[in-house]
């Protein structure tokens, strides 16, 4: 007992000592709180009905990740209460089995948008994101105003359809084939508007029952 409090007070004499072991146990007990959670996230199935981003949402969610769009948002609804009442049906991993990378985030200067699809219509989130304030007057999200202007490059996208079928999403020969019809004439704008419109709902097929065991991943309770 005693040899052991002399340990003890050597460290806590050093301040920087104390702060260095602080440090490594904090450490620690994150990454044993936190190496599990990927690793399951790493592991998921995707539920039946969940299908990768068509050809349009990629694009968006592209643009959304280009647009640093996360920063300000998140994509994680947490199991909690108060969380389920503003935003609707918690989120769960295999939501996100598409998302390469997964936009959860934790800031939230913005709502959360996780389950935003078919909350407003095209026309608003259209507006809102050529500039917000003529809707929400007291917004801080800034104006994307070039999302009009800019095309997208079809090409592009059945390229990225190829990357991420290799990577393991069930992309098949006429998805990619299709897609540079699919985004022909369309705008970066649409393109962020269709994704934002899928999310929580049109990535889930509503059409299709769950199949048992699988938790409801779509709308609002
Ligand atoms: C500087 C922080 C910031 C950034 C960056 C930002 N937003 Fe926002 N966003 C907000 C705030 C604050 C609100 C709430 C006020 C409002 O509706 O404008 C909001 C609201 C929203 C809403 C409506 C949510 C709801 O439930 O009413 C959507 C949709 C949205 N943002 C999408 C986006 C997209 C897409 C991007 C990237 C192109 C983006 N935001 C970038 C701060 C931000």
């Amino acid at each position: 007992m005693a040899s052991g409090y002399k340990y003890i007070e050597a460290i806590e004499k050093r301040a920087g000592l104390l702060g260095i072991c602080i440090a490594v146990m904090v450490s620690i007990g994150g990454l044993a709180e936190i190496t599990p959670l990927f690793m399951k996230a790493h592991s998921q199935e995707a539920p039946a009905g969940v299908k990768p981003y068509d050809a349009l949402r990629l694009a968006g969610r592209d643009i959304y990740v280009r647009e640093g769009c996360y920063l300000c948002h998140s994509q994680m609804i947490r199991a909690q209460r108060f969380e389920v009442q503003r935003y609707g049906e918690h989120s769960v991993a295999s939501e996100s089995v598409y998302d390469r990378p997964h936009q959860w985030g934790s800031k939230r200067t913005g709502p959360d948008l996780a389950r935003i699809g078919g909350k407003y219509s095209d026309e608003w989130q259209r507006m809102h994101l050529l500039a917000p304030r003529t809707l929400v007057p007291e917004s801080n999200m800034p104006n994307y105003p070039w999302l009009e202007n800019a095309g997208i490059d079809g090409g592009d996208i059945q390229a990225r359809m190829r990357v991420l079928r290799r990577l393991g999403d069930p992309y098949t020969d006429a998805d990619i084939a299709d897609a540079a019809t699919a985004v022909q004439g369309k705008t970066e704008l649409d393109a962020i508007v269709a994704y934002l419109q899928g999310l929580g709902t049109l990535n889930v097929d509503t059409s299709a029952p769950p199949a048992a065991g699988t938790p409801a991943a779509s709308g609002q309770p």
